[in-house]
């Protein structure tokens, strides 16, 4: 078996091909001492779903009636350093996964499925025979934060939608769902204390038309009067949470605090700086009416949505946005300058950081941490704060990390997916690596990982979705995942001919190579 033939994404650490084969059919059992058999579980699913094996698993390590077994297994393993890596023999009588976490096995379970020729898949028949070639791979992550970013305010996606989206992430080992809730045209998640969030900020009555001229300075551009609503209710996001958790997938809650508010503004404009009348916005853009940070009523209603999303969110982290804040409205507003006066805090300039360490304290107090888009930065900043690197000036970054700021990167010219296949293509997806050149070795492990970002703008379908993000977030996953000297763009092209198999039987409408360049498939 030659090593390309066994074309795995991400490209594992080590690969070592042996001779023969291991035969997969249904007497094949799955023995396991996990201390919970949902991964086992999962393994066995996989199997029903992809091949019609409806396989019987054991928690018992002792079993010896079998010699046609897939082992599952924990192992007190000091050496092995990374607690999400794994080790997996296939040998001619058995399979073995084995890692010092459940994440590890996980991680195992998701190349072995790669492993099954892809002829195979879809297959109902029972009496099947499933060779699976020997191999003996080593594999760990380059990177703890391996995320991907929905925006799912500009246009709603359903929970069944986001599940499939957490089932694509799992087997391309990505670790971070982000989960961008809240913005201008759309509050998307249900906080009890202010019910005319979801009540007035989940609904807008329509849609910018895109390509079409304006109808006036004043008045912009059309508007296509379709309504675009929909929120998750705290029970859908603690099940999507539950969901991502069995697929070792951390929900990242961000809501974008005090710019890209105006969906909250449209129901509470006592917490603007002119009292609005306001509407959740229909075109897109930054807006001048952000929160006004001289009014302490503002920092009470942003602490108790952040307690009720602490309630509902178990991750430590938790985005607060911070991106695109015009200052336009603090310059003029009394309460604002007040406080500016009041802080000693010179100009406006510094209201943002007065606010962003306010509500970074606060999480402090909770257990929890605060991480914001570029704009947050400021030589005032909360220490403890994650910057999350979009667009700022690459050379402040290298100053972040040597100082030892933690940051995670998101370039938006390489990987925002909403960008059309002709600006960022998938070579260009793939090749961009989130390391600058010039930053010392010593502070690399400051640079947390890699994040695709999918802004929705333009994105109304769960159709629209899957092609702006696939195949260019397999891509990314590798960069997230492998060694960088592994990495090889002609050798992913190769593997991912393959991986698209996978992906068709999952039902996915990822982008073929014919239709990058295609105008029309550029927008809606
Ligand atoms: C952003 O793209 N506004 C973070
Ligand atoms: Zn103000």
């Amino acid at each position: 078996m030659s090593l390309k033939e066994l074309n795995i994404i991400p490209e594992p650490v080590n690969i070592s091909p042996k001779e023969g084969t291991f035969t997969l059919n249904k007497n094949t059992l799955i023995l396991t001492d996990l201390k919970s058999k949902v991964i086992a579980e999962q393994l066995k699913q996989i199997l029903l779903s992809t091949l019609g094996l409806n396989i019987v698993i054991k928690e018992d390590l002792q079993t010896k009636e079998n010699n046609n077994i897939i082992i599952l297994k924990i192992i007190n393993n000091e050496k092995q350093l990374n607690h999400e890596g794994y080790a997996l023999i296939v040998s001619q009588d058995h399979i073995e996964i084995s890692a010092s976490t459940p994440n590890g096995v996980f991680y195992g379970i998701q190349t072995m499925r790669q492993l099954i020729p892809t002829d195979k898949i879809g297959s109902k028949n029972i009496d099947l025979e499933i060779s699976i070639p020997c191999v003996v791979i080593e594999d760990y992550p380059r990177f703890q934060w391996r995320g991907f970013m929905l925006d799912v305010a500009r246009h709603f996606f359903a929970k069944e939608e986001i599940k499939k989206v957490l089932d694509l992430m799992a087997l391309l080992k990505l670790n971070k769902f982000h989960f961008h809730l809240t913005d201008d045209q759309g509050w998307r998640v249900e906080i009890k204390k202010y019910p005319l969030l979801t009540k007035i900020g989940s609904r807008r009555e329509g849609t910018i038309k895109f390509g079409q001229k304006a109808i006036g300075k004043k008045k912009g551009f059309p508007i296509d009067g379709v309504p675009v609503f929909g929120y998750y209710t705290q029970q859908d996001l603690k099940e999507l949470i539950q969901y991502a958790a069995e697929r070792f997938i951390t929900i990242i809650p961000e809501i974008d605090f005090p710019g890209h508010t105006m969906a909250i503004l449209a129901a509470y404009p006592e917490l603007s700086c002119t009292g609005g009348p306001f509407k959740v916005s229909t075109r897109f853009g930054i807006l001048k009416d952000v929160f006004c940070i001289g009014k302490e009523k503002v920092f009470e209603f942003t602490q108790n949505i952040l307690t009720e999303v602490m309630e509902i969110f178990p991750s430590e982290i938790i985005h607060m946005g911070g991106d695109e804040v015009p200052r336009i409205r603090w310059k003029k507003c009394t309460d604002c300058q007040a406080r500016i006066k009041n802080e000693g805090l010179g100009d406006t300039r510094n209201l943002q950081v007065y606010f962003t360490n306010r509500i970074a304290n606060y999480l402090v107090s909770k257990g929890r941490r605060l991480m914001g888009w570029n704009e947050i930065l400021n030589d005032k900043l909360n220490e403890n704060a994650i910057c999350h690197y979009w667009n700022a000036d690459l050379k402040q970054v290298l100053e972040l990390a040597r100082r030892g700021r933690n940051i995670v990167m998101s370039e938006m010219l390489a990987v925002y997916l909403n960008h059309p296949y002709v600006l960022i293509s998938l070579e260009c997806a793939y090749n961009w690596d989130p390391i600058p050149n010039e930053l010392e070795v010593k502070y690399h492990d400051k640079i947390l990982g890699i994040e695709a970002c999918l802004w929705t703008e333009m994105v109304k379908n769960d159709y629209k979705l899957e092609w702006q993000t696939f195949p260019r977030l397999i891509a990314i996953s590798e960069t997230g995942w492998s060694p960088k000297n592994k990495k090889n763009f002609k050798s992913f092209q190769k593997r991912l001919e393959k991986f698209n198999q996978w992906l068709d039987l999952l039902e996915v409408n990822y982008a073929k190579k014919e239709e990058y360049l295609l105008y029309e498939n550029q927008f809606y």
